[in-house]
């Protein structure tokens, strides 16, 4: 049984997140770094630094959310960074910062599914994940929609929420995570389900090197993880 937002719904996963991020799209940022105190800023500059060496050009950003990490890839100078996402709610305020920032003609949003995307195989030189790889329905099935859509030597970058595993961190980040962040999250996002969802949803996600499996099965090669903050995130890579 995959985790859910909202137990007692009947619709299926995706639906559920979509409308979960449709939900809380306009407190999402301000939510984002209060909970992680800044530091999700961070960890995706660190992501996006594992790219440096590589300077892509056509970059995807997978389940691109409100932009910060399409934005943050602009680091690497491409010509152009697409983002998809199947909430609509979350790329309307990802496009009013676009705009804002005037990066129109660098970034470009588009409605998308990760298991279904609308593009040809081997098109990307870098496709990109930050926080979006545990909301997929079904995860091989994106995973394997990504891998399809880089070109052959193209790397993918993946951040995702992991588990701490040594003390005192493993305890302190179990508190955090259990009594603290659901309160706050419900209370600001006005959703009652969507922070409790996220540490549920993390506790039965892969992660460290049950998550590499999953990308070597689609076929990602040279696969690596590098653990942040305590391992509460970490950043994974692969090559096609
Ligand atoms: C936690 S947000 C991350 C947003 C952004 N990447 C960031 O770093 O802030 C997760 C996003 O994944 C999107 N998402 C979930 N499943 C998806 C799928 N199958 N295809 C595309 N986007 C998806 C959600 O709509 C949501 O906007």
């Amino acid at each position: 049984m995959s985790v859910v937002p909202y137990k007692n719904q009947k619709e299926g996963k995706k639906a559920q997140v979509a409308n979960m991020f449709n939900n809380i799209s306009k407190r999402y940022d301000l939510l984002n770094h209060l909970l992680s105190m800044g530091i999700d800023i961070v960890w995706r500059k660190k992501a996006i630094k594992q790219l440096k060496k590589d300077q892509p050009k056509l970059i995807l950003d997978i389940a691109t959310g409100t932009g910060d990490f399409a934005i943050e890839a602009l680091a690497l100078n491409p010509e152009k960074v697409i983002g998809v996402d199947i909430s609509e709610g979350m790329l309307a305020e990802g496009k009013k910062k676009i705009q804002q920032k005037k990066l129109g003609h660098l970034i470009d949003l588009q409605l998308g599914d990760s298991e279904k995307l609308l593009f040809e195989e081997n098109k990307f030189d870098a496709v990109i994940v930050a926080f979006g790889v545990r909301n997929f329905e079904n995860l091989e099935k994106g995973l394997a929609d990504m891998y399809r859509v880089l070109k052959p030597g193209g790397k993918t970058v993946i951040v995702e929420f992991s588990k701490p595993k040594k003390f005192p961190f493993k305890q302190g980040y179990n508190f955090y995570f259990k009594y603290i962040l659901p309160r706050v999250g419900k209370l600001v996002s006005k959703d009652n389900a969507a922070y409790t969802y996220l540490p549920e949803s993390v506790q039965a996600f892969p992660d460290g090197s049950d998550f590499l499996d999953v990308l070597k099965n689609v076929g990602f090669k040279n696969t690596k993880c590098k653990p942040l903050t305590f391992g509460i995130s970490s950043i994974y890579m692969g090559e096609k």
